[in-house]
């Protein structure tokens, strides 16, 4: 049987294993996928005596994905590239291979929620491992304009260069600046900060939101996240939580791992009841 493993730190509340259960048993296919809690300083060594001992696959998550990224140069597919960022690693052909599937998973989850970003502005809080994934998808993907805002206004200006030098094709719709600078009717906020996980929402002076805009956290709770409570006061007509996208990316690795795409919808069901 095939080994997968989820690495972190902390990790013990990761709703992975559960998740490749779900889709293992979907697909009828074989696997053991475990908790692979690490010491921040111990990342490398881990992973490599991972996959040294047979290992398949992993999924990794905060705060490892830059490290995941270095680790595994010799082998990133194009998303994982330009996100600077990997959450998902697998060994072949004798070398370690790594992607980014988080963007894939927001897509998807969007295109669940039957929300299109073809056409329209995209304003993206957050400037970390879990916005860098999320950039060229959403361009790619057709949105106008994607403005980066970023509690230190530095991280979000390195990740829209970043990005502009990568896909210089796109460079003339991306953005940039402080949360302070997210003035603007928007029709589309995506929330990649971690600020909900201490019960806090960015503070955006000036930031409206459009008739109908979707307001998105990449986090997820049982109950509304402090963005979301925050989205609906000032107006979001439509907010969802990131259970879909983290449903979502977890299906992307699957199909890479095992060649088999998995149905999102009945473990995200799951995942919801057993929240609430
Ligand atoms: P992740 O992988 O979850 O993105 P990260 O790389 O540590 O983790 O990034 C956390 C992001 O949340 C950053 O954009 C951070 O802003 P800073 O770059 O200024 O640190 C943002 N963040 C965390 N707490 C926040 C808060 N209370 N208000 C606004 N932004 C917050």
């Amino acid at each position: 049987v095939k080994r997968f493993a989820v690495i972190g730190n902390p990790v013990a509340h990761s709703k992975s294993p559960q998740i490749h259960a779900a889709f293992a048993k979907q697909t009828g296919i074989q696997l053991q996928y475990d908790l692979l809690p690490t010491p921040i300083e111990a990342f490398e060594s881990v992973v490599e005596r991972f996959f040294a001992e047979g290992g398949s696959g992993l999924n990794v998550t905060v705060p490892f994905k830059e490290r995941a990224w270095t680790m595994a140069q010799g082998g990133l597919t194009e998303r994982a590239r330009v996100a600077g960022a990997v959450n998902t690693l697998w060994w072949g052909d004798a070398r370690l291979h790594g992607c980014n599937t988080d963007g894939v998973g927001l897509l998807a989850d969007l295109h669940r929620l039957g929300v299109d970003v073809k056409g329209h502005d995209v304003l993206l809080l957050g400037a970390g491992g879990a916005a860098r994934g999320a950039c060229a998808p959403l361009l790619e993907a057709g949105c106008t304009r994607l403005h980066i805002v970023n509690r230190t206004e530095q991280r979000a200006t390195e990740l829209h260069q970043h990005i502009a030098r990568e896909l210089p094709h796109y460079a003339a719709r991306l953005s940039s600046g402080g949360l302070n600078q997210a003035q603007g009717r928007w029709p589309i906020v995506i929330n990649a900060t971690s600020s909900s996980i201490s019960q806090a929402a960015p503070n955006l002076p000036g930031m409206q939101y459009m008739p109908g805009a979707l307001a998105y956290d990449m986090f997820y709770a049982a109950h509304d996240t402090a963005f979301l409570q925050a989205a609906k006061a000032a107006g979001a007509d439509r907010t969802a939580d990131g259970l879909g996208m983290l449903v979502g990316q977890a299906a992307a690795g699957f199909a890479i791992w095992h060649g088999v795409t998995p149905e999102i919808e009945p473990v995200l069901t799951m995942l919801r009841a057993q929240l609430s």
